[in-house]
């Protein structure tokens, strides 16, 4: 050791085993609406506890906790709201994040069998199997429509108006609840958009497209992506929102084959994943997610930019571009 290298602790291997710990704190919070009864001025253990049907001597350790991870304040015996969970988990509140922690609690139970998994090389459900998608992803979508429709906000309205004004067909391949194709229903009001999904999940798109009062601009084409044809120089836009990661090598290059032949010359291509560096080595979201690929596909992974460009080149794109977009990992645009 050098006199000025700081001395080496287990502190990272304390904080890591505990983090998951923290996770399930936050998630028990926001599945008994605590910051939602903060909200509406319940401010002790004992209120709050009454307004979510649940005991004081639960809830107030999970209030202690939730003061320590900075979600809440403490001042006395009287509970507050951070800045954060008053924007995000606030049920009331248009940028309410709380079904999110719905995608932690479905993941759950699988990360515990990670170690299993690792040994044997087979996922504890392979949801790229349409068996399983199929009852998979209805569960999930919704959960992370937050996640997906502030990126897709952020892209849709960083196109310029002539970029929009050539927009007037979408195609939103793995829609869920059409969380990427939303933004640019509202922001080009000319423009058409398909969904496609399994015939499980586009019931769920429906109801937020409904929800944003757009029914009249979208139709839906159900089955499954792998098979139904996308047609030829039909959209000027395709979204491909966090498919590729679950789709694997072979299927996520030939989604993008079939994309690009779907759009019109100077279409644009969208991509939205999860996407580790070059080397592999950081950052940490895109790389953890790797391990859930692992956990729930047989052939699913992230995969990096080097590797995204050479499919969109093969595929007939000449310009690629990235958006740094909030989410995970910066947002893929491609041209033809
Ligand atoms: C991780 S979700 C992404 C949803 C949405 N694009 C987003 O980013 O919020 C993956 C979506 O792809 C759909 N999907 C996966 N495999 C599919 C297949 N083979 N055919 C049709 N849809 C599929 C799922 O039903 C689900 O809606």
């Amino acid at each position: 050791m050098t006199e000025t290298s700081s001395p080496i602790t287990p502190q990272q291997i304390i904080d890591h085993l505990w983090a998951a710990r923290s996770a399930m704190a936050l998630a028990a919070g926001i599945e008994h609406e605590v910051f939602t009864h903060v909200a509406n001025g319940e401010r002790t253990a004992v209120d709050i506890a009454k307004a979510a049907k649940a005991s004081k001597r639960g809830m107030e350790p999970l209030l202690d906790a939730l003061v320590a991870l900075q979600y809440l304040t403490k001042k006395g015996n009287q509970y507050g709201l951070a800045p954060v969970s008053e924007m995000f988990l606030v049920k009331s509140k248009p940028t309410y994040m709380g079904a999110f922690a719905q995608e932690t609690a479905l993941n759950w139970e699988a990360w515990g069998k990670l170690a299993e998994v690792v040994k044997t090389g087979k996922p504890v459900v392979a949801v790229d199997a349409e068996k399983f998608g199929k009852e998979f992803f209805p569960k999930l979508v919704a959960a992370i429509f937050p996640m997906s429709y502030s990126g897709a906000s952020f892209v849709a309205q960083s196109l310029t108006a002539k970029q929009r004004s050539k927009i007037t067909a979408i195609l939103d391949v793995a829609a869920g609840s059409a969380a990427w194709s939303l933004p640019f229903a509202q922001a080009i009001p000319a423009a058409q958009i398909t969904v496609v999904d399994y015939p499980e999940v586009t019931p769920i798109a429906r109801q937020f497209v409904e929800k944003f009062g757009l029914t009249e601009r979208y139709n839906y084409r159900e089955g499954n992506l792998r098979h139904i044809q996308f047609g030829r120089n039909q959209y000027d836009l395709v979204l491909l929102g966090h498919i590729i990661h679950s789709e694997g090598e072979k299927w996520g290059a030939k989604l993008i084959k079939k994309s690009a032949d779907a759009l019109r010359e100077g279409g644009l291509l969208l991509i939205a994943d999860m996407i580790p560096n070059d080397q592999r080595s950081g950052p940490v979201l895109p790389l953890v997610f790797g391990l859930n690929m692992l956990l729930h596909t047989a052939e699913g992974s992230v995969f990096t930019m080097k590797q995204y460009k050479e499919w969109l080149k093969a595929a007939g794109f000449k310009k690629i571009w990235t958006v740094a977009a909030p989410g995970p990992s910066p947002i893929i645009l491609a041209s033809k």
